[in-house]
């Protein structure tokens, strides 16, 4: 085995013993953040490295390494790569895209029917002992879902799964995304494009699928948010930072929105505390894509781009799910 590989995090054993068929595997064993000046250390002795959400790769974590030929990322975000300096060094970027978009659509939908129906606060306050013989019939009122207006921002694949579940529940469905999809989509879909006030106005829940960058920093604050119904759910399954969560909190404890459904927080693992004391507000931290067949599936999916960038296997020189092929590669 010449090529030596790092993995940042723990990951499933078959994987880990898929890749050892090929490579020379160095694996953590527990889960922690890296350093820059961490990973600038691990990485300079690999090939190639499957790394995770809180890695971040940029130019100075790369700058001078010169056996560095890959890197995988165990998300299909891949705001923590810089990509163009990857690309500049020559080395291979992936991520893992549509193995998690059914799994992810679920949960989207699961925070939106949570928060909506108060399903975490009505759970904390029974297994805080509260339900004796006193609950009155116009208790735990919560907002319906079926048959109101659902708005999707970001129309990605993820976006796209959580439309196609609209139809069951009756709800016609509202997008926007830069690009209009095309015909053909929107029909499979069912949904319609509109301007983006338009959607934040219209939309009775509004779920956000779209990638962070720079132009999508904030895209929810203080004045997206005050377009928005009072009725409305938001939900957050994207990325922290799409979301001004300091407006976000004001205006749900002010019942200028109604609920909230997120996943993900700016600067998480920590949440706001004007957050985590709401109880209009369902959090869960950073899991949509967890479940046990998705998870695996992606961790598979990192191991093979890694192998394919580094040489390996039917797609050797060319990973599925490569980011910059306009990279050509080391190899
Ligand atoms: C998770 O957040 C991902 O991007 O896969
Ligand atoms: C609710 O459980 C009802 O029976 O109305």
């Amino acid at each position: 085995k010449s090529h030596k590989v790092w993995v940042s995090r723990p990951l499933f054993p078959e994987v880990l013993d898929h890749l050892a068929r090929y490579v020379h595997v160095q694996a953590e064993t527990s889960e922690r953040r890296h350093t820059a000046a961490q990973l600038r250390q691990k990485l300079a002795g690999v090939d190639g490295a499957i790394i995770g959400l809180s890695d971040r790769i940029d130019g100075e974590v790369i700058a001078g390494n010169r056996r560095l030929r890959a890197i995988a990322n165990l998300a299909v975000g891949y705001n923590n790569l810089d990509v163009p300096a990857l690309t500049a060094a020559g080395i291979f970027a992936t991520n893992t895209p549509d193995v998690l978009n059914e799994t992810t659509a679920d949960y989207a939908w699961a925070l939106l029917l949570a928060a909506a129906r108060r399903v975490s606060s009505a759970e904390r306050w029974l297994r805080a002992g509260n339900w004796r013989g006193d609950m009155r019939f116009d208790d735990w009122l919560g907002l319906d879902v079926h048959g109101k207006t659902l708005g999707i921002l970001g129309m990605g694949r993820i976006g796209q799964a959580i439309a196609r579940r609209a139809y069951g529940f009756g709800m016609p469905v509202l997008y926007h995304n830069r690009s209009r999809l095309s015909a053909a989509i929107e029909h499979d879909c069912r949904a319609a494009w509109v301007e983006k006030a338009e959607l934040l106005r219209r939309a009775d829940h509004l779920m956000l699928a779209l990638p962070y960058s720079a132009q999508s920093h904030h895209a929810i604050g203080a004045a997206e948010l005050a377009l928005m119904k009072p009725t409305a759910v938001l939900v957050n399954i994207a990325r922290g930072g799409i979301v001004d969560d300091a407006a976000l909190a004001t205006a749900l404890r002010e019942g200028r929105l109604a609920a909230a459904g997120l996943d993900v927080f700016e600067g998480e693992p920590a949440v706001l505390p004007g957050l985590r004391e709401l109880d209009n507000a369902v959090l869960s931290p950073h899991l949509a894509s967890a479940s046990a067949d998705t998870r695996r599936a992606m961790a598979q999916l990192a191991a093979d781009n890694l192998l394919a960038a580094l040489g390996y296997g039917p797609d050797a020189g060319r990973p599925r799910s490569w980011l910059n092929p306009e990279a050509g590669g080391r190899t």
